[in-house]
């Protein structure tokens, strides 16, 4: 006797942060370990912010349920914080706080689509939007967004993928993996051909607070209408080094919302009190301490360029922005997993194969170059420019 497992769980692929974090373990280099897999900000917390959780937990005022949708000032704060960054319309009850921003992405989709729909993505893709889509049985159709000249996907290719079964685009803007920064009037036009085919655009926004905020992202919340189509995802996990905290957030038309509270009232009651907690202080408290780390990751985004352009130059960066490198990689003849284990076997560098992130992925890797400072990076890119597969 075994279990029975649901066999759209079991087909897909296991999780690749975790998968990847094996290969490092057979490094043979003598050398220090480099880990560029994952996008996690390589700094602590604000110490005020993590001063202000630890008060919170000790005054009993972060151990109890929150509101399904989360703290009413937090939903007041973020909406006034999106209106003012958007110079749009955003109200307190379009805001749901989740745990995470995966989290918001998973309730988006249950809220939009059944087994059987579809859901487009842009290719490369974020691996967790398609194991999620894999696991509900939601087939995945695919826009390219990678060329020779580009990483960005193109609003006219979106019809010719979408049938009477597709729910909705997905869109992440600064991208994960490519770190491409989707101008604002390519999201217009997504929006306005996501209004004509009648489905849903999801921007996840994760990264946004990585971009200069002297103009906005995008127009979308300034327009009347935004409510109908629009929902956008955000994560509190990069802008305040907060990753464990599970925080996040879902931006939607009243429709939306009223479907995403039954979903989080089933999955995790709330988010986490003393995440919301810490959200709320970085919102109310941390502009200037964001802006700083907008300035280092903006920093590092140069020294990767410049350390490529000196030790690595046979490496081409084809995108990069926010957090992440997306390049591609010299070794004709290898695939993209192999040359990313070789580099961790050989080199004690994690980055991730482009094959983790969809198909025709394989002459790329990607590199989350926010992890580790400039100097990391100089000798990240020696060992990556000498690197020599084995036949
Ligand atoms: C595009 C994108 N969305 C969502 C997430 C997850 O965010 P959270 O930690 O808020 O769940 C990540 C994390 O790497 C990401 O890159």
């Amino acid at each position: 006797m075994t279990y029975h497992l649901n066999s759209s769980v079991g087909k897909v692929s296991a999780p690749p942060i975790a998968e990847s974090a094996a290969w490092l373990e057979g490094n043979s280099s003598n050398l220090p370990a480099i880990n560029l897999s994952q996008a996690v900000p390589s700094y602590l917390p604000a110490p005020e912010l993590a001063d202000y959780v630890a008060k919170c937990i000790k005054d009993g005022s972060a151990n109890l349920y929150t509101d399904i949708l989360g703290l009413p000032d937090l939903r007041e704060a973020l909406a006034a914080h999106m209106s003012s960054a958007y110079r749009g319309t955003v109200n307190a009850s379009d805001v749901a706080i989740t745990a995470g921003c995966n989290q918001a992405f998973c309730a988006a989709v249950l809220a939009l689509a059944r087994p059987g729909d579809n859901i487009v993505l842009a290719a490369p893709w974020y691996f967790n939007n398609q194991m999620w889509l894999e696991m509900q049985g939601i087939e995945v159709r695919a826009i390219p967004a990678i060329d020779e000249t580009d990483a960005l996907p193109r609003p006219q290719d979106l019809a010719s993928v979408c049938d009477e079964r597709t729910r909705a685009m997905v869109l992440i803007s600064p991208n994960n993996p490519t770190g491409a920064v989707y101008p604002p009037e390519l999201l217009d036009a997504f929006f306005d051909t996501c209004q004509t085919l009648q489905i849903a655009l999801l921007v996840d926004e994760t990264y946004k607070d990585f971009l200069d905020p002297a103009s906005p992202p995008h127009n979308l919340f300034g327009r009347e209408n935004w409510g109908e189509t629009l929902v956008q995802l955000y994560s509190f996990s990069k802008v305040y080094a907060l990753t464990g905290a599970r925080v996040g957030s879902l931006i939607a038309g009243p429709q939306m919302i009223e479907a995403v509270e039954k979903i989080i009232d089933c999955v995790a009651i709330c988010a986490p009190h003393t995440g919301q907690k810490a959200a709320l202080f970085g919102l109310q408290n941390l502009d200037g301490w964001k802006r700083e780390k907008r300035l280092i990751m903006a920093d590092r985004l140069q020294a990767m360029k410049a350390a490529f352009a000196a030790h690595a130059a046979n490496y081409r960066i084809v995108s990069a922005g926010a957090f992440f490198a997306y390049l591609s990689h010299p070794y004709v003849n290898h695939d993209a997993r192999a040359v990313a284990m070789g580099l961790a076997q050989h080199c004690g560098v994690l980055t991730l194969p482009g094959s983790m992130f969809g198909p025709e992925q394989d002459g790329y890797l990607r590199l989350a170059f926010a992890n580790v400072d400039a100097s990391a990076m100089e000798e990240a890119a020696r060992r990556l420019g000498d690197y020599q597969p084995r036949a």
